[in-house]
């Protein structure tokens, strides 16, 4: 029923493409700028995410895809697994070819789920930021709401009993555990805390229970027009936004 569902309102562009294809990532591009919805949730999240950081900031992104936080943070560094269109590097996060507390800070959305083994990303994160840097991401979030849908309308698996935190090795896209921030930070936060003396866990804010499904995301028909954003995030900044959040928005500090 779910795949009928989604074969139903597929967007165009995105019939037949497979997700770990790079071509893939150079059409998203196209996609989310022809979906005004979409399109101002992603301005939101660059604005939070900008508002972090000082314009002078050494700031990487990872994962940047098809992305455009560069416009909300001009000295921004792009970066993805693969050579793609307005990406200015090519970076695994799990093996960054920087200098040590080179950084000010690293930035992602929707990346770190994806990595298939992020103590590789959390050991290199704390080696390439200085001292009173920021890894700032936002990330999916499980909730009671969140979990149903991650489960039953998303093609990503979302794991919240996997005991491991690596993801088996597959492609960029398609390898992933949607509920690995969850697992690593709110579930485990000991372990985390454990393993990584230099990096502190500064703040949790889950948020956006409905926009990002009713925005259709980056392969799905959206299914209401931009001018309804402000109104949709105002409806659920009224609601307990956090107790059925989709995301939430993850900042951790590079100490001593
Ligand atoms: C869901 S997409 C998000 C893309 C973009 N950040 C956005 O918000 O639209 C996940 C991204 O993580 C990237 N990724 C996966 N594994 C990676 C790795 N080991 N290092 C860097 N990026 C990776 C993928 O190539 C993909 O672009």
């Amino acid at each position: 029923m779910a795949g009928f569902l989604r074969r139903c309102i597929a967007h165009p562009l995105t019939r037949g493409m497979d997700i770990d294809d790079p071509d893939t990532t150079a059409l998203r591009l196209q996609i989310i700028q022809s979906k005004p919805f979409l399109r101002k949730l992603y301005e939101e999240w660059y604005q939070q995410i900008a508002t972090h950081f000082s314009p002078l900031a050494h700031v990487l992104e990872l994962g940047s895809g098809a992305g455009f936080l560069k416009s909300f943070m001009p000295n921004l560094i792009t970066s993805e697994l693969f050579p793609t269109p307005g990406v200015e590097l090519v970076i695994d996060a799990q093996s960054i070819a920087l200098s040590d507390a080179s950084l000010d800070g690293i930035v992602m959305t929707d990346v770190l789920h994806h990595l298939p083994d992020c103590n590789s990303f959390f050991l290199e994160a704390a080696r390439v930021i200085r001292s009173g840097g920021h890894i700032v991401m936002i990330e999916p979030w499980n909730t009671p709401w969140s979990s149903w849908v991650y489960t039953h309308l998303h093609h990503e698996p979302f794991k919240v009993n996997a005991v491991d935190w690596r993801i088996p090795s597959a492609g960029p896209l398609s390898g992933a555990n949607g509920a690995l921030p969850w697992i690593i930070f709110h579930r485990d936060r000991a372990i985390f805390e454990k393993l990584y003396p230099k990096l502190r866990l500064v703040s949790i804010a889950p948020f956006m229970p409905f926009a990002y499904l009713l925005s259709g995301g980056v392969s799905l028909r959206s299914l209401l027009p931009g001018w309804m954003y402000r109104f949709i995030r105002s409806l659920e900044k009224h609601t307990n936004e956090s107790s059925h959040a989709m995301f939430a928005m993850i900042i951790v500090e590079r100490i001593r």
